[in-house]
């Protein structure tokens, strides 16, 4: 296989023989694509991976003997670098959401255009090179779970970056993926956008809660949160700045707690900010979703928010660095900003000005009703990434849990960033 070292490895695997010789086909001249190898099984395709180790499987869901789904776990566990396209009609939305979360990257309804297909495969083998994948399968994942729901925060050290589109398309994304109870919440308690993306108007806001600490029972939470067509449960912001502002550290920090007796997952939207209720959120999320586009005012924060991690007591695991508005037009690769910032970038998501602009007036997430477009795919992607991150490792997410609630008891909630720097020094 030595002469295929400069190009990128794909295995095909669907049961129909035609189907293969097309998409074979397409790839053919592809100058960095070579095909190695395929399979007519989901078992073949399992062995022919662990022989070949390609760096993408285009893999068809409905297959003899093994299916998609359990190919994709396999390989997950046993051929580490390989990445899987997963193939299916569109009436497969169900099987799509499995794939997703065994570990499939990327998927492609069939059949995909030679454009479509080609752009994945580079795509996804552009995130191989960035991101060590963390596979777990439906069943771990309903076994390992605990009852506690994990806590999400998006958040950006410059404003503007994408973290309120990204938190409420990521949210829908994760309900579509995992099915579980999903939260959003607008942690941007003064001036909130959350119920303009989603186009909500309702009058119970975090306020309800904030103002109610002891009585949160899941009746009062069911009141209080707005549900949305997605089936995602929205916690909306206070209506005016100064409600906003009244709302305590430790009172945010005791509604969050509080939500994940009720959801699974609890995403929530942040400030542009380093105050303390911003720094209750992200001591109290299980991952923050770093987001950051390709411009250097962005990078130099984000290089900057990254060193303070470490003494805010945010271990490596917990930051997961999203590059947004992603464009390789603009000449910055991953891993230049990665050497750079030291410290891995998790996903991409690819730069759509136009669709975002328009799903923002229309208040419907583009994964919603543009579910097929590169950008909705990629934010698909995180979803999956972030609940396979959380599922399957409960003891690493109890460690890091533990790393970070360390420094936020209520006597340290109200410091601001420099005091508690200063403290922990
Ligand atoms: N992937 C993307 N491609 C193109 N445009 C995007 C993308 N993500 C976000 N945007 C655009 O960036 C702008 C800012 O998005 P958004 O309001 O979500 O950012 P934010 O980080 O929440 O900003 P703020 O600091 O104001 O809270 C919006 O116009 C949005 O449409
Ligand atoms: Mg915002």
């Amino acid at each position: 296989m030595a002469e295929h070292d400069d190009k990128i490895k794909v295995i095909i695997a669907d049961d129909v023989a035609e189907t293969r010789e097309i998409l074979e086909k397409a790839l053919y001249f592809e100058k960095d694509i070579v095909v190695v190898g395929k399979a007519a099984n989901g078992r073949e395709a399992v062995q022919l991976c662990k022989q070949h180790q390609p760096d993408v499987v285009l893999m068809d869901i409905n297959m003899p003997e093994l299916d998609g789904i359990g190919a994709t776990e396999a390989i997950m566990a046993q051929v580490p670098g390989t990445q899987v396209i997963i193939m299916s009609v569109q009436s497969e939305q169900e099987y799509l959401r499995r794939a997703m979360l065994a570990g499939a990257r990327e998927y492609l309804i069939k059949p995909p255009d030679t454009d479509e297909l080609v752009r994945s495969i580079r795509h996804v083998y552009k995130l191989r090179a960035s991101a060590p994948r963390l596979a777990g399968s439906p069943a771990e994942t309903a076994a390992q779970r605990s009852d506690q729901g994990k806590i999400v925060a998006v958040f950006s050290p410059k404003g503007g970056s994408g973290c309120t589109v990204v938190a409420a398309n990521m949210a829908v994304a994760l309900k579509q993926i995992t099915n579980k109870r999903v939260a959003l919440v607008d942690g941007n308690l003064v001036f909130g956008d959350v119920g303009v993306v989603m186009n909500i108007v309702a009058n119970k806001t975090i306020i309800d809660l904030a103002s109610r600490v002891n009585d949160l029972d899941a009746q009062l939470i069911g009141d209080v949160t707005v549900p949305h067509a997605s089936q995602v449960r929205v916690l909306l912001a206070p209506p005016d700045s100064q409600s906003g502002e009244a709302i305590t550290p430790d009172q945010l920090r005791t509604v969050l707690d509080s939500l994940r007796n009720q959801f699974d997952y609890i995403v929530v939207d942040t400030q542009t900010a380093y105050d303390d209720r911003t720094l209750t959120i992200l001591d109290v999320a299980d991952r923050i979703v770093v987001l950051m586009t390709l411009e250097l005012p962005a990078i130099k924060n984000v290089k900057q928010f990254c060193e303070l991690a470490g003494p805010l007591g945010y271990n490596d695991d917990k930051l997961m660095l999203v590059l947004n508005k992603a464009d390789s037009r603009l000449g910055i690769r991953a891993e230049s900003i990665e050497s750079q910032i030291r410290h891995k970038v998790s996903a991409q998501i690819g730069n759509a000005a136009y669709e975002m602009t328009l799903s923002l007036n229309q208040g419907v997430p583009l994964v919603i009703d543009r579910r097929n477009h590169p950008v909705a795919r990629d934010i698909m992607a995180l979803a999956a990434l972030t609940a396979n991150a959380l599922n399957p490792g409960q003891a690493e997410a109890a460690v890091g849990a533990a790393a970070s609630a360390a420094p936020t008891a209520a006597s340290e909630t109200n410091k601001g960033l420099f005091g508690r720097l200063l403290t922990k020094r």
